[in-house]
């Protein structure tokens, strides 16, 4: 059976997960607004792979007995100059996402719940990739610095991201 602390902690990170769905949903917007139409595809399916992150918690915590809470969401930030500058925050955040999930394993860990530490090691694998793609687009768009054409490209480059549900998901959004 999990335990309290345990059922806390990992409803506190669903809470983070719906939080990262709603500023990946503005920052698409914000980049359409930008003009860049393959970073706010970029951003929107970002979007739809945190609601299926958020998803993962709820169904884990639901199948463990636990009834969830979500306290109102804090505001989500919709003020960005540069699609650069978007994705330099999303790694920043995504960093803290990776903390936090570091976290919650070592946590299992302690309480020897095997079943917690299994269903984190998703999460483990999946903050590697998330932090390498935005470091590689961070990158990209450094060397191009203010070159319209070169921003372009990699907004076409962007927009070629398309959503895939994970195996075994429990809800396709
Ligand atoms: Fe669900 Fe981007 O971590």
């Amino acid at each position: 059976m999990i335990s309290k602390k345990m059922s806390d902690s990992l409803n506190n990170h669903m809470n983070l997960e719906l939080f990262s769905a709603h500023m990946y949903l503005v920052m698409s917007s914000c980049a359409n607004d930008f003009g860049l139409k393959g970073a706010a595809n970029w951003f929107f399916v970002q979007y739809r792979e945190e609601m299926i992150h958020f998803m993962k918690f709820y169904t884990y915590l639901t199948d463990q007995g636990v009834v969830i809470s979500i306290p109102a969401n804090k505001d989500v930030p919709n003020k960005y100059e540069s699609l650069l500058e978007m994705l330099q925050k999303t790694l920043s955040h995504e960093g803290m996402i990776t903390s936090c999930i570091n976290e919650l394993s070592e946590l299992a860990v302690q309480d020897k719940d095997h079943a917690t530490q299994i269903f984190l090691q998703w999460f483990v694998t999946e903050q590697i990739e998330e932090e390498s793609n935005d470091r590689d687009l961070i990158a990209k768009l450094k060397l191009v610095g203010d070159n319209g054409h070169g921003i372009l490209m990699i907004d076409g480059e962007m927009g070629q991201r398309v959503f895939i549900v994970p195996p075994g998901s429990p809800l396709a959004v």
